[in-house]
């Protein structure tokens, strides 16, 4: 007995003995994620003494919201401890979720904190755990003021020391089945024009090359190459033609019918292309414009109805704005006295007669549009109201109807009005203030004896969607600028529910452009920072969005991946349904949220999206709320396949995290 007690003694002394413990912020603060800034060792994210509800902290870790700590351990950890909370050094409320998961089972759950809250104590169990991770989610409702603090983290240990990992990165997966080699008609089934004007479209299909074109029943005035299938051409009375459009090639033959309408309306399904800002922003010039367009022909993106390839900012000359508030803006010549002697960008930003002078980097504006117009595409170009746009270069303040004339001139097809500058001249913002730019450049635009599609950016101001139609505006940006951030993406695309009802042909709510690919506001490029799934909840959204999509990155970069995001036909369709519906949200929590858009075929595409930071979740639609009733048919449209019939809902399991289930409801 005795010698049994002896034995057991010296088993608890051991175990005692090889008990150590490692305060969080002693290991690898580098590989630990925050939302934004830097996590930090013994300090909030914004670098001050914890402080939690008052209570100060001397050591922690401080981070942001959406944030990921991994801990490789070796089963023989003991346990985990700390207290938790919102830092003090915020002035408005930010919510939090923490979450201790071990070996992806849920260890503790803070609930929602708020700033002001006392710390939650965390005294969980390690034992046997390999993977200890602490989570902080936003919430569900963005990651504003989320300063988070693991105050006193420790961990308690055995075996070998802990160690942190870096997030593990998901791996891209594809959905969208190859196009097979038979011709599948893809693109717009409605396309609008204005009488008189030049006639620019181009018919598109994928399948195997040589491939055959024809429209049966084009109007009078229009051509199309068979090879090619661009139509051109003018059409002088207003009016609407349905056309049959045939793609043939050694494999078979497709038809489609394709409506032309000659009106007043252009734009009648969301424009479809590329901008070059949020990749080269300030370091575009004319090569890396042909290279998109080259690029939009290559890969293949143009046999999917991409066709739009526009310039953003910085294309025209930069201004010295040191002097700007000593400038008389009542007078003409305001612009000579903010002269730039810059040797690329600088030099007079109009020549004698004003018309609008590019920088050197835009050497041949007529030669850019004619290289991208010969490629079946077409181009857009940047400018706003001010007397410069956002990065100090020259713009229309005063010259409009003249540099309407240039656009028109050089042979754009698509501008981009930015408020920006505007505000130097403009007066109080009253909705008569935000209105008359766009008025001056609507009447300006309207003079030109061409299609410009013309899209509002001022984000969002003045609830623009009330009145951008009114302004002739084709599109109108809703919001800020977007950034490749699950946050930036979240709380941009999942607030677009109010406008819904002013979105049809012809006028487009928009939520900004693409952030997929290889993006960076140049010139240095990195991979876009969201999950693979986060990216097809991204396209989805804006295709149920009825948003204009322009493709944001590096085309001649563009990976497998972020090429079958952008080639998925179906999932396209759902973006250019004649109808013009926007989606409508059906269902939302902090967790989920379900948005519906009415297609023309009366059928509905439907978005389950999981908003959940860190668990795959079932989620399910009921026919009641999609105002339906009996037998309908569910198609997968990303993987564009049939999933089955059903009667009274439909549920999608494991839809993953922050991704996405898009289908199609129909008879
Ligand atoms: C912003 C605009 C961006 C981009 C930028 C260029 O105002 O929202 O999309 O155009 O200006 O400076």
């Amino acid at each position: 007995m005795r010698k049994i007690l002896l034995l057991l003694f010296s088993f608890v002394m051991t175990v005692h003995a090889a008990e150590k413990s490692v305060w969080l912020d002693e290991l690898n603060i580098k590989a630990m994620s925050s939302g934004w800034g830097a996590t930090k060792a013994n300090l909030s994210v914004g670098g001050n003494t914890i402080n939690i509800a008052g209570e100060k902290y001397e050591r922690g870790i401080g981070t942001h919201a959406v944030s990921e700590i991994n801990v490789k351990l070796d089963g023989k950890a003991v346990k985990f401890t700390a207290n938790v909370g919102l830092d003090n050094e915020v002035s408005s409320v930010g919510s939090v979720v923490f979450i201790v998961l071990g070996d992806d089972n849920e260890l503790f759950n803070s609930g929602l904190m708020s700033n002001n809250v006392k710390a939650a104590p965390v005294d969980v169990s390690l034992t046997g755990i390999k993977l200890l991770r602490l989570l902080v989610s936003d919430n569900g409702d963005g990651m504003n003021y989320d300063h988070a603090d693991w105050a006193m983290a420790k961990i308690t240990y055995s075996g070998a020391k802990p160690t942190i990992v870096e997030p593990v990165r998901p791996e891209p997966y594809i959905l969208t089945p190859k196009p097979g080699p038979k011709p599948r008609i893809t693109g717009p089934k409605i396309f609008g024009a204005r009488p008189g004007n030049p006639f620019l479209f181009t018919v598109t299909a994928t399948g195997d090359r040589p491939m055959e074109f024809k429209v049966d029943g084009l109007p009078v005035g229009l051509k199309l190459d068979s090879e090619t299938g661009r139509i051109t051409g003018t059409v002088v009375d207003k009016g609407e033609f349905i056309t049959t459009v045939i793609a043939s090639n050694s494999k078979g033959k497709a038809k489609r019918k394709f409506k032309i309408v000659i009106g007043d309306t252009i734009c009648l399904t969301p424009p479809m292309g590329w901008n070059s800002w949020n990749c080269w922003a300030r370091a575009v010039d004319d090569q890396k414009i042909r290279d998109a367009a080259k690029s939009i022909k290559d890969s293949g993106l143009i046999n999917h109805g991409w066709s739009y390839i526009n310039i953003d900012d910085c294309w025209m000359r930069k201004l010295n704005l040191e002097k700007r508030d000593e400038v008389d803006y009542s007078s003409k010549d305001w612009y000579k006295s903010l002269v730039s002697d810059d040797a690329v960008l600088g030099g007079s930003a109009r020549d004698e007669e004003g018309n609008l002078v590019p920088n050197n980097d835009f050497p041949d504006m007529v030669a850019l549009t004619e290289y991208i117009h010969n490629l079946g595409l077409k181009a857009g170009i940047y400018i706003g109201p001010g007397p410069w746009t956002c990065q100090g270069y020259v713009a229309s303040w005063k010259y409009e109807d003249q540099d309407a004339a240039s656009f028109a001139e050089w042979g754009f097809d698509y501008l981009k009005y930015d408020w920006c500058g505007y505000s130097q001249v403009s007066g109080n913002q009253t909705l008569e203030e935000l209105k008359k730019p766009y008025e001056v450049m609507r009447d300006a635009l309207g003079k030109q004896p061409r299609d410009i599609v013309y899209s509002l950016c001022q984000y969002g101001w003045g609830d623009v969607y009330e009145w951008g139609e009114e302004m002739n505006g084709n599109c109108w940006r809703t919001t800020g600028d977007i950034v490749d951030t699950w946050s930036s993406l979240y709380s941009i695309g999942f607030s677009q529910d109010k406008q819904w009802k002013y979105a049809k042909p012809g006028c487009w709510n928009d939520p900004d452009m693409l952030i997929v690919g290889q993006v960076g506001w140049g010139p240095n490029l990195h991979p876009t920072r969201l999950t693979p799934d986060e990216q097809y909840t991204h396209i989805s959204l804006w295709s149920l969005l009825s948003a204009p999509l322009l493709i944001g990155c590096d085309l001649t970069k563009l990976d497998d991946f972020t090429l079958s995001l952008l080639t998925n036909d179906e999932v396209l369709d759902v973006n250019q349904d004649p109808l013009g519906k926007q989606a409508r949200r059906l269902y939302n929590d902090s967790d989920m949220q379900i948005w519906a858009k009415e297609m023309e075929d009366g059928s509905v595409a439907v978005g389950l999206f999981n908003l959940h930071g860190f668990k795959s979740q079932s989620i399910t639609v009921n026919w009641s709320d999609l105002g339906i009733k009996g037998k309908y048919k569910v198609r997968d449209l990303w993987r564009q396949k049939d999933i089955g019939s059903f009667k009274k809902s439909f549920t999608a399991d494991d839809v993953p995290v922050h991704g996405v289930k898009l289908i199609s409801i129909s008879k």
